[in-house]
């Protein structure tokens, strides 16, 4: 099994691509532990997101992926937490740029408003890209020091 852990979590909007993409990742050999939800049944996002950012948080795993219908819940959710970097994204272009240049930790997806083609290869690029670094992690630590006054 690969080393990196990587939490994947969804409301009922997002359960559906949230068991493909788990499925992938098991077989890819990733280490992926799922914290719900486990069915359609109607669920509230914030209680999904608030598990992404806490179990990055607790050092509990290294990265997460969170799924709701549009991916715009779990966005405002997850992005309140100091430390976490969680990007919406729709395309592979923005999904290998919020790796390259924001460091994202999170990736979100809207299970309504993307096939699951589309969304593997999201996640297969968000996982395998590097941050850049230099710069760019200037800007970073820039965003946590305005958020701490
Ligand atoms: C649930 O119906 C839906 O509101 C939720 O999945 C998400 O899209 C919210 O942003």
């Amino acid at each position: 099994m690969k080393e990196e852990r990587i939490a994947i979590s969804a409301d009922h909007g997002g359960f559906g691509l949230k068991e493909d993409i788990k499925r992938f990742l098991k077989e890819d050999g990733y280490n992926c532990i799922d914290l719900g939800t486990d069915s359609e049944d109607s669920v509230d996002y914030p209680d999904y997101g608030v598990k992404i950012a806490h179990a990055i948080l607790n050092g509990e795993v290294d990265r997460g992926i969170l799924i709701c219908g549009t991916g715009i819940g779990m966005s405002i959710v997850v992005n309140r937490f100091s430390g976490i970097r969680g990007a919406l994204c729709h395309d592979v272009y923005t999904a290998r740029m919020s790796r390259e240049h924001n460091n994202s930790n999170v990736l979100i997806l809207g299970g309504r408003v993307i096939g699951k083609g589309l969304a593997m290869e999201i996640v297969r690029t968000w996982i395998k890209t590097k941050f850049a670094g230099g710069r760019h992690q200037r800007r970073l630590d820039k965003i946590e020091e305005i958020i701490k006054r």
